[in-house]
C-alpha cells in the first residue's frame, strides 16, 4: 500500500452476532481482527467466497449493523475537521455527517434499495436535496454512463446493469471521498462487469478511496491497486495487487487465483466453514493443500507493504 496516510484506517475490527435462543444460542464471528487501510486515489478489492464477512465489514463501517451485533476495534476516517472514529459514533452523526457525504455506500443488491413505486429521477433528486448537493440528477447519471431517459424510469424498467449503476449514482450524490461498493457487479455479464469496474477505477483515479467488494477475482485483478483477501471472518492476506496477484503468499489466495479461467478453472475444494462453528486453529486448514497440523490462530505477519496470516505461507514468503 502507498506510504501516504490512509483516508480510512481499520484496526482490530471484530463483529459478532448472537443468534438463536436457549440451548441453540450460538455466536457468529463475522469479522475477526480486521486491519484494513483505504488510500485516496487507490482502488482496494476485498475478495473472498460468500459468507466470509465482507458485507458485515462494510456494514460495521457505515453503522448499518443490527442491534444484535457486537462491534469492537477502531475505524478512523480522516475528515476535513480531523479524524473521526466511526465505530460507536452516534447514529445522528453517522446519518448527518458520514453516510453519503464522507462514505458512499453502494449496498449489495443495490437494485433492491430503490423504491419500486418512484422513478429513478425522483429518488436521485431526493438524495441530492437531502445532502444539499446542487448537482443536477442528469449529471449524476452521466457520471455512471446511464442515458438521461433513465430519470423517468421506474426501478423494474431497468436492466440489472442499469440498476447497479443507478445505485452507484446515488452513492455519488454527496461526492464522498470514500466509496464502498458491495458486489456491484454481481449478476452482470462480462462487458457490464468491465464497465462498472472501469467506472470505479475512474473514481479512484480522480482521487477517491474506493473499496470494491467482489468474489469475482478476475474483476479484482483487472482494476485493483490493493487487495485484501478475506476467509472465514479474517483478512488472511493484503497488499498491493501486483504483488498479491503475481506472488500470492496465502494458500487460500493461491486457490482463488487457480479458479480463474486462465489458470484452468480449478476451484478450491470444499466450502468455507460456518462462522458459528469455526474450527480450532487456522480456519483454512481443512481445505489447505499443506495439510499440516497448523495449530493456533495464525497471527498476521507484515513484510514491507504486504501482510499474511498463515503458519505455512507459500510463494516468496515461504
Ligand atoms: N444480522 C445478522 N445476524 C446474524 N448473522 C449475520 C447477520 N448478518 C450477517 N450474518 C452472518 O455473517 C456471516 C458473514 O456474512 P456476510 O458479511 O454477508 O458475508 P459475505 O458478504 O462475505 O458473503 C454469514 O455467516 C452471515 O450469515
Ligand atoms: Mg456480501
Amino acid at each position: 500500500m502507498s506510504a501516504a496516510e490512509p483516508v480510512l484506517a481499520v484496526r482490530g475490527l471484530d463483529v459478532a452476532f448472537r443468534v438463536g435462543r436457549g440451548a441453540r444460542a450460538r455466536t457468529v464471528r463475522a469479522v475477526t481482527g480486521a486491519d484494513l487501510d483505504l488510500h485516496a486515489g487507490r482502488l482496494t478489492a476485498l475478495v473472498g467466497e460468500s459468507g466470509c464477512g465482507k458485507s458485515v465489514l462494510t456494514e460495521a463501517l457505515t453503522g448499518l449493523l443490527p442491534g444484535t451485533a457486537s462491534v469492537r476495534g477502531r475505524a478512523v476516517l480522516s475528515t476535513p475537521d480531523g479524524p473521526l472514529e466511526l465505530l460507536g459514533a452516534p447514529e445522528a452523526a453517522l446519518r448527518d455527517r458520514v453516510r453519503g457525504r464522507l462514505l458512499g455506500l453502494v449496498p449489495q443488491s443495490a437494485a433492491t434499495h430503490l423504491t419500486p413505486t418512484r422513478t429513478v429521477g425522483a429518488q436521485l433528486r431526493e438524495t441530492l436535496a437531502r445532502l444539499g448537493t446542487p448537482t443536477p440528477a442528469a449529471e449524476l447519471l452521466e457520471r455512471v454512463a446511464l442515458p438521461r431517459h433513465v430519470l423517468g424510469s421506474y426501478p423494474h424498467e431497468l436492466s440489472g446493469g442499469q440498476a447497479q449503476r443507478a445505485g452507484l449514482a446515488s452513492a455519488l450524490a454527496g461526492d464522498p471521498p470514500v466509496l464502498l461498493a458491495d458486489e456491484p457487479t454481481a449478476g452482470l455479464d462480462r462487458p457490464l462487469v468491465e464497465h462498472v469496474t472501469g467506472l470505479l477505477a475512474g473514481l479512484a483515479a480522480e482521487g477517491r478511496a474506493v473499496l470494491l467488494i467482489t468474489h469475482d477475482l478476475r474483476a479484482a485483478r483487472d482494476v485493483a491497486d490493493d487487495v485484501a483477501v478475506m476467509y472465514a471472518s479474517r483478512l488472511v492476506e493484503s497488499g498491493p495487487a501486483d504483488g498479491v496477484f503475481t506472488d500470492p503468499w496465502h494458500p487460500y489466495t493461491t486457490g482463488l487465483l487457480g479458479a480463474l479461467p486462465d489458470a484452468g478453472f480449478t476451484p478450491v475444494p470444499g466450502h468455507p466453514p460456518e462462522l458459528s462453528a469455526l474450527p480450532e486453529g487456522c480456519a483454512f486448514a481443512p481445505r489447505c493443500p499443506a495439510r499440516d497440523d497448523c495449530s493456533g490462530d495464525p497471527a498476521p505477519v507484515r513484510h514491507g507493504d504486504r501482510t499474511v496470516s498463515c503458519h505455512r505461507p507459500v510463494g516468496r514468503a515461504s
